[in-house]
């Protein structure tokens, strides 16, 4: 198995590989703390399963691999991992963070690292002059989310890379909506991928995850001395859910991706909603930039699963919420089950109000994950809430 090989082959086989021991096509999980030494130091490659366990080497294999990097580290949720990227930086540095990331990365950043000195400032990224703006002698790194949860604002990965790179910065990528089927942001020039594992990774809201990928061996080095010094591991039971389930990726994000397009068209043609939100849309401002960053392995242009629809008002929104049959409410998404959420009180809820309404993250705003189920079905469930 080699690094040539396609996408959808590579998910299925490498760190998959049968068994040594007993031929099992299906790779045994290490339910172990510990590992026998021979002698004081002589072991098989693992001591304790905090710095090494054999499933979750087969994972992070995968996962490196389907990234296109030499080097994965699995954590036991997308926050653990990127509280593990800010700590491979040291009080003092700046960081620069996309305006709109995950609420999630805000609350880590502003209520507990900036405490230990951090000094953390929050850019539009949609644009390189903001960025470049923003830039201090003391930056050390630049973490953008592309497209952004929930406003799917698109960064250009290939032209900040070139602008870190310049300033002697590294540049982190949040991969987590576009799933390393759609986008391999390492190919572009950045320097680390972070995931949330939870949502396309896993695919089946069956557990939570993250995991950090990179081609720089010295940050390596360093992610994997705080991996294993930390500890914020994933269980071998998660590790092997997830090896299970990134054999099925490029069906369920490609199938995931076709139905968001066409309800999206759909709704966008129907104008129920007072706007729809999707980069697959010719509306949306950076179409351009999706239609060329936001690619299958194929080359061909993949636009997500994830919608975002303004209500215009909050009792049109819940009157939707409450109608809706098919669509569950409920926070994350990249599930093969379609979810519906209201960012401003849920997911983003710890970002300061007067924030979140300059960048025009409304109380209106409801965000759509589609899942598989078929197409029909779930138009039909989104006009007959409406109509309700
Ligand atoms: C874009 C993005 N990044 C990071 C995270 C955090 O991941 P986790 O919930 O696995 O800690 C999320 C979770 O919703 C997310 O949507």
């Amino acid at each position: 198995m080699s690094k040539k090989d396609n996408f959808q082959t590579r998910a299925i086989h490498i760190g998959n590989e049968p068994d040594q021991e007993t031929g099992a096509v299906v790779a045994p999980i290490h339910l172990t703390s510990t590992y026998e030494q021979h002698a004081v130091g002589n072991d098989k490659g693992y001591d304790y399963s905090r710095g090494g366990n054999p499933t979750r080497t087969r994972l992070e294999k995968n996962l490196a691999s389907l990234e296109s990097g030499d080097h994965c580290f699995a954590f036991a949720s997308g926050m653990a991992a990127t509280t593990t990227l800010f700590q491979t930086f040291s009080a003092g540095d700046h960081i620069i963070i996309g305006h709109n990331v995950y609420g999630g990365t805000y609350r880590m950043s502003v209520k507990v690292l900036a405490r230990h000195g951090f000094e953390f400032e929050f850019v539009d990224t949609r644009s390189l002059e903001n960025i470049e703006a923003a830039i201090r002698p003391n930056t050390k790194l630049v973490f953008i989310e592309t497209p952004t949860n929930p406003l799917l604002e698109l960064s250009d990965i290939l032209l900040t890379a070139n602008l870190c790179k310049a300033n002697n910065i590294k540049l982190a990528v949040d991969n987590t909506f576009m799933s390393p089927f759609g986008q391999t942001p390492l190919s572009l020039g950045a320097d680390v991928v972070m995931h949330s594992a939870t949502k396309f990774i896993g695919g089946h809201s069956d557990l939570i995850a993250g995991a950090l990928i990179t081609n720089d061996a010295d940050m390596a080095e360093q992610l994997q001395f705080i991996q294993k010094s930390g500890g914020a591991i994933p269980s071998p039971f998660d590790c092997w859910i997830l090896l299970r389930s990134t054999k099925t990726m490029a069906l369920r994000v490609q199938k995931q991706s076709d139905n968001a397009f066409e309800l999206a068209q759909r709704l966008h043609q129907s104008s129920i909603f007072d706007e729809v939100i999707y980069p697959g849309l010719e509306t949306h401002p950076q179409h351009s930039l999706a239609k060329r960053q936001q690619l299958s392995p194929e080359g061909v242009p993949i636009y997500g699963s994830m919608i975002s629809l303004r209500c215009g008002s909050v009792q049109k929104r819940d009157d939707f919420l409450s109608n809706l049959r098919l669509f569950t409410l409920a926070e994350s998404l990249g599930g093969v089950e379609s979810l519906v959420s209201v960012p401003f009180e849920m997911t983003h809820a710890s970002v300061p109000t007067d924030m979140k309404l300059s960048m025009r993250l409304t109380e209106d705003l409801v965000r759509l994950s589609i899942g598989i189920e078929h197409i029909e079905d779930l138009y039909e469930d989104i006009m007959m809430a409406l109509k309700e």
